[in-house]
């Protein structure tokens, strides 16, 4: 099977990791995309962000979260009392998987396979080594299936700290499922209860 362990360096900090990660070819889709994208944020930060994977705009920037999914997220700790800032947030998987749209220059997200979040694990679990966050919020299901197993099932568990090895974890949806939603109001509300239940675990 593909994996990244053998360009994660042992023993290395944050900083080591992320410039190990540039050059990362665990799974094949660092072929197409612009660039690796690691995560960021302090590196003592007590909670850690989970997301799904890279999109377009954070492909070709460099920095997990920085589209619209990751705008509603700001915008949504802000409210929740979180500063973005204090927190740690990355991606399960580490590079933007797309198709070309049938027309023009757009690049349409597609959900990464299992093989592949897998095969990017051994990022994951380094970042989660050198942060210790006391709390880990997955940020829909890959990350939630990424971390808690392939059983978990968000809309079932969400809002719930649950211990899973050394880790306290809990998952709530993706941004951009909020984004989608039907009910937008009621999504958001519900997002930003979960973010609230994170915020009195600190
Ligand atoms: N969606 C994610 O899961 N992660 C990002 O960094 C951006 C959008």
């Amino acid at each position: 099977a593909r994996s990244a362990a053998p360009f994660v360096p042992e023993g290395a900090d944050l900083a080591a990791l992320r410039a190990a990660a540039r050059g990362c070819e665990g799974c094949d889709l660092y072929k197409p995309a612009t660039q690796t994208v690691f995560g960021a944020g302090p590196p003592d930060a007590r909670l850690m962000l989970v997301g799904e994977q890279p999109g377009d705009q954070e492909d070709r920037a460099g920095e997990p979260f920085v589209g619209p999914a990751g705008k509603l997220l700001d915008r949504a700790l802000a409210e929740a009392d979180l500063l973005r800032e204090g927190v740690y947030v990355t991606n399960a998987v580490k590079h933007f998987k797309f198709v070309p749209a049938e027309r023009g220059k757009r690049r349409i997200h597609k959900t990464p396979a299992r093989g592949e979040v897998v095969a990017c694990l051994p990022w994951l679990h380094a970042e989660l080594s050198e942060v210790r966050p006391e709390l880990v919020v997955c940020l829909g299901a890959t990350a939630a299936k990424a971390i808690m197993g392939t059983d978990y099932k968000v809309t079932e568990r969400r809002g719930r700290v649950e211990q899973a090895g050394d880790f306290r974890v809990i998952s709530t949806v993706h941004p951009s499922a909020v984004l989608r939603a039907p009910d937008r109001d009621e999504a958001y509300a519900a997002f930003l209860a979960d973010l609230r239940t994170v915020r009195d675990q600190l």
